[in-house]
């Protein structure tokens, strides 16, 4: 691959500035300057830019990330600031989120920039399970774990939810599992019983539990990967 391609590609800047800095003699390849962008380079050479080491992206990535409140989940927004605020990763605009989260929900969102992963987790077809800590507005009553197990009708859907499971912690929280993902599915599910959620918090998704603090990210792990390979 040409240096100025792998250099634009590796640090998310155009052509016109690698060159730049080629010029400046800020980029070394196995110790050495280089100028031209038209350099090849090989898998194998180490490149270096203003001193510090260009780990080639060779595969695809996997991130979890604790979301705070206020930051959406689509990688451009006009109006708000988005999850990749967080990721410091090299070129984080080719990462997508496996399942948004509302502005206001809180939790685990899964990014990666492997598209058929995150169908597998986002697909209704694939019935990956997803766990939310839910505050509400008005007390909690029993008869909800049946109305929920059975399914509830949500204004303007043809079908009903499918079977979630629903765990009274209090008279105020809950937590809620769901194997869908329709539009604002838990606050619509608690709005059809006359509720309100005023606080809500995705704890796991399938196998993947939450770890890290609020605003924090890690590298998924090999097997929480794979777990959604099946
Ligand atoms: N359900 C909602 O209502 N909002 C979310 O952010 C996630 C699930």
């Amino acid at each position: 691959m040409r240096l100025d391609k792998f250099l634009a590609h590796h640090l998310g800047i155009s052509r016109t500035i690698v060159n730049k800095e080629l010029k400046a003699k800020k980029v070394t390849v196995d110790g050495e300057i280089i100028k031209s962008g038209a350099y090849q380079l090989s898998p194998e050479q180490l490149v270096e830019y203003d001193g510090y080491e260009i780990i080639p992206i060779t595969q695809n990535r996997y991130f979890m990330l604790n979301k705070p409140q206020g930051y959406v989940c689509s990688t451009d927004d006009p109006d708000h600031p988005t999850i990749l605020y967080f990721i410091d990763e090299p070129m984080s605009e080719k990462l997508h989120a496996a399942g948004r989260l509302d502005l206001d929900t809180t939790g685990l969102v899964l990014l990666t920039d492997d598209g058929q992963w995150s169908h597998r987790i986002t697909s209704p077809k694939h019935h990956c399970e997803k766990v939310y800590q839910v505050t509400v507005e008005h007390p909690l009553t029993d008869n909800l774990i049946e109305i929920f197990h059975n399914g509830i009708q949500l204004k303007s859907e043809k079908t009903l939810t499918k079977p979630a499971k629903l765990t009274i912690i209090d008279e105020y929280h809950a937590e809620l599992t769901i194997s869908e993902g329709r539009y604002h599915q838990v606050k619509r599910m608690f709005a059809a019983v006359n509720n309100h959620v005023t606080a809500l918090h995705r704890k796991q998704i399938g196998n993947i539990i939450l770890d890290v603090p609020e605003g924090e990210y890690r590298p998924l792990t090999e097997d929480e990967i794979k777990s959604f390979c099946k």
